[in-house]
């Protein structure tokens, strides 16, 4: 997990979990950017799908993580995104077969649907795994090719 720079953002409804994800980087001494939101007000998760998103593209970040209700909305605002290949996992192996196979680059977890155990063991994995290329690579490139 090393050398990694992680953007992380959430809604009203993913505050609490982020805040622990984002802790839980930190003790893994994983560089966080944390776009927010920061308070429990209600706003809109497609506008931190956009700022995690961006940090992704850009360059300023290798991977994101959104945090929302229930991680669908997130994905769905993310994968809008060119460049973006945003996976909603509720399991560890999901979130470890979306790095190796889809090259992933977008973690969207749901704190309505997963525990902060279970969410931070997706996130290690997440964060530790590499696209195995390959005969995936093909198939990556011909998503990339509908953006
Ligand atoms: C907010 O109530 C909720 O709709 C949002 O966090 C998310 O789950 C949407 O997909």
């Amino acid at each position: 997990m090393e050398n990694k720079t992680i953007v992380i953002g959430c809604d009203h409804a993913g505050l609490s979990l982020k805040q622990k994800i984002v802790a839980h980087l930190k003790e893994h001494e994983i560089e966080v950017m944390d776009v927010g939101t920061h308070t429990a007000e209600s706003c809109n998760y497609v506008d931190f799908a956009h700022a995690v998103c961006e940090a992704v593209t850009g360059g300023q970040a290798d991977l994101g993580i959104l945090v929302c209700g229930t991680g669908i909305g997130m994905s769905m605002a993310a994968n809008k995104h060119a460049g973006i290949r945003a996976a909603a996992c509720e399991n560890t192996f999901s979130a470890r077969m979306t790095r190796l196979h889809n090259d992933a680059n977008v973690l969207c977890l749901g704190e309505r649907v997963v525990g902060y155990g279970l969410a931070c063991d997706m996130v290690d994995l997440f964060v530790g795994t590499e696209f195995l290329g390959g005969r995936h690579q093909a198939r990556v490139d011909a998503l990339n090719a509908l953006d």
